[in-house]
């Protein structure tokens, strides 16, 4: 590139950045994904580098941070600058840091690092003056952010009062830096909740947290599930840490949540296997991360190599391949599923995001479809977030041609033709035919799904085929097949006949939150099936319960107590129960069957250390015993699990090198409530 294209590639990439810069940081509306911001940043710093002698850089968006805040917040100024962080992708970029780093530094030995998730939220500053919250910001342009402490206070989790006591300083004036985020299953459940109420849905976790805390009345941030989870100190007065990790553990000691996944890395290779581990657990984590953060733990090491325009050389921020890409849709599918609703699926050019291929996103509804302006033949933006189906974010407009076509769900349901309708108060059109092989289709194929009745060897394809040749049409007739039917569809041996019979006769007796669940009662998922079996003992007592007696239950509302008198009251349903039953089908009650998932906890090993808030010792060993799980009194290397309370012995800080799950107080009862 000769110097006149490059200067002009710089002023375009600098205006382009900072327009995405005003869409992700202002307006929460991203218009590209995280990657190829990342790409035009690195583009830019590279040709700024390399023409450093011909431009002014102090204006260019690459010198700072995020954007100017919004002008309906009060200003806030930052005590100490908000940082933010240089991206590395790959082993090769760690490696790189590490060897400029000793360069620099002239250190001969090895540095030692802390390394630490790197969540997707929102950053924000905590000012605590003698032990009590003042205020909290939002990064803003790094050194003005927004006053959202209002809000900030409507985050449980995050303490108004730092604990004191012996040996915990309380300094005059503390600026804590965190993320505030929204957890992945709280993230659903807010989308599912604003899909049922007709609200446009959050594109993700971290557009819905920033959303949440950037609103002005406090009372709607009070009912969004932010969280946070803290990992740094800006100014301070009259005290003094050697090490970030000294950090870390007097920020836990105050009562801040720490990501009980920080761990010390005391040489380079240890980055690298923690990054590598995290990229492996990221679909398991409860949280959507988008990498890792590595940082140099002395803090005199951290101030001898000092900042470079918008971020410490000290620390590296380790990127993972993005959960978004760009691809186009072919087409727009109507799906029919269990309970009639009809759902919009996109067929798309296969691409790869977070690495697997994807070919199908769900659009959700009509209404979804409409506020996106999505039509077929669109060039989009998709994401997925855990293992879930993929969404389209939104559609890339300057990519339109003029030849797309716009979607409308059918006025007939694609499987059986009846009308549809759309019930008041909800955003799905429904094919109210009970009858649709569509829905027995499903229905059936949830029956037997693995988390309901667990019948092996009874595919999608298999179930479709026996409902089209009318062999059965109910979940119950199953029970009544065969082998000789089975073994004359198509397709099937006559030695995996004999396997889907076997595997019928072993389903027979589930537990009875297993077979509450594969009734596929509206409203009635696995968890609700686990408080009704828990409850009920025995599906007799179950059946016979009226509203008023369901209502009362913790952890039921009135509509699931609706719904569930609705199944068991309907003819047709009780029908189908009593052929169940005829088959030999009998769940067994609650109590009896201590099945390997009323034990979720079976063959763990446990470690207590440090003080519990909510439990005494024997309390916290009764139930992960009652779970199934076991507790030793030492950590060794068949320890999966160490719960840490308050003033943690050195037991910790073996499972640490040992690389055990660790689990605050509010995790463990996280896990033991799951
Ligand atoms: S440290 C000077 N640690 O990433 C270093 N940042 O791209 C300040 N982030 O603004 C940041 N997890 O919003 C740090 N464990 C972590 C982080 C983290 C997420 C965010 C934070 C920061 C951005 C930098």
């Amino acid at each position: 590139m000769d110097k006149k294209t490059a200067l002009q590639r710089i002023q375009e990439l600098r205006s382009k950045i900072a327009y995405h810069n005003r869409r992700y940081y202002q307006l929460d509306d991203p218009e590209i994904a995280d990657a190829e911001y990342d790409e035009l940043m690195q583009e830019l710093v590279e040709l700024e580098r390399q023409y450093a002698e011909d431009i002014d850089i102090s204006q260019s968006p690459s010198q700072r941070v995020g954007a100017p805040p919004l002008e309906k917040f009060e200003a806030a100024t930052h005590f100490a600058p908000m940082l933010s962080l240089a991206n590395g992708f790959s082993r090769e970029d760690i490696i790189e840091f590490d060897d400029r780093l000793k360069r620099m530094s002239g250190s001969v030995v090895h540095i030692s690092y802390v390394v630490e998730p790197k969540l997707d939220g929102v950053a924000v500053n905590l000012l605590y003056e003698n032990g009590h919250f003042k205020t909290g910001a939002t990064r803003g342009d790094g050194t003005v952010g927004e006053n959202v402490t209002e809000n900030l206070k409507t985050i449980n989790s995050m303490p108004m009062k730092l604990n004191q006591g012996p040996g915990i300083p309380v300094p005059a004036r503390i600026e804590v830096r965190g993320e505030v985020y929204i957890g992945i299953e709280p993230f659903r459940k807010l989308n599912r909740k604003r899909l049922q109420e007709g609200f446009a849905l959050f594109a993700n976790p971290r557009n819905a947290a920033a959303g949440s805390l950037r609103q002005l009345d406090s009372k709607i941030t009070a009912r969004r599930p932010l969280d946070i989870y803290c990992y740094a100190i800006g100014a301070v007065e009259a005290l003094t840490f050697e090490t970030h990790w000294e950090i870390l553990e007097t920020l836990k000691r105050w009562g801040f949540p720490v990501n009980p996944r920080a761990q010390c890395a005391p040489a380079i290779e240890d980055c690298i296997e923690y990054y590598l581990m995290i990229e492996k657990d990221r679909n398991t984590l409860p949280y959507e991360i988008d990498g890792i953060v590595i940082k140099v733990d002395s803090l005199a090491l951290q101030s001898q190599l000092g900042t470079i325009a918008r971020s410490p050389r000290w620390a590296l921020a380790c990127k993972f391949s993005a959960t978004q890409a760009t691809t186009v849709i072919r087409k727009i599918e109507v799906q029919v599923g269990r309970t009639g609703i009809l759902t919009p699926v996109a067929r798309m050019d296969p691409v790869q995001v977070g690495g697997v291929t994807v070919s199908r996103a769900t659009l959700h509804n009509q209404d979804e479809i409409d506020r996106k302006n999505i039509r077929e033949g669109d060039t989009v933006i998709i994401q997925r977030a855990g293992d879930v189906i993929p969404e389209v974010v939104k559609v890339i407009e300057a990519c339109r041609t003029g030849n797309e076509r716009r979607f409308a769900i059918p006025a007939n349901c694609p499987a059986c033709n009846s009308h549809v309708i759309r019930l008041t108060g909800e955003a799905a059109y429904r094919c109210v035919n009970l009858e649709c092989p569509a829905q027995i289709k499903e229905n059936i194929a949830h029956f037997s799904s693995r988390d309901a009745m667990d019948i092996d060897g009874l595919g999608e394809k298999l179930v479709a085929q026996m409902i089209d040749k009318k062999i059965i049409k109910d979940p119950a007739d199953l029970y009544y097949l065969s082998l000789k039917t089975i073994a004359g569809l198509e397709r099937m041996a006559r030695k995996s006949a004999e396997n889907l019979l076997e595997s019928l006769e072993h389903s027979k007796k589930p537990g009875l939150e297993r077979f509450i669940y594969a009734l596929g009662i509206k409203r009635v998922g696995e968890q609700t099936a686990k408080i009704l079996a828990g409850h009920f003992k025995t599906l007799d007592a179950l059946m016979n319960a009226d509203e008023e007696d369901l209502a009362d239950i913790k952890g039921i509302g009135p509509r699931i107590a609706h719904s569930m008198v609705g199944f068991f009251s309907q003819p047709s349903n009780r029908h189908i129960l009593q052929k169940l039953f005829d088959a030999g089908v009998v769940p067994l009650s609650a109590s009896a069957g201590r099945e390997s998932h009323l034990m979720p906890l079976r063959g763990k090993t446990f470690v207590l250390t440090g003080t519990l808030k909510n439990f005494t010792r024997d309390a916290a060993t009764e139930i992960i015993e009652s779970l199934g799980g076991h507790v030793t009194p030492s950590v060794t290397g068949n320890t999966d699990y160490i719960v840490a309370g308050t003033s943690p012995g050195s037991k910790l800080s073996k499972a640490r090198t040992l690389n055990i799950a660790i689990l605050d107080e509010d995790e463990f009862i996280r896990l033991i409530k799951h």
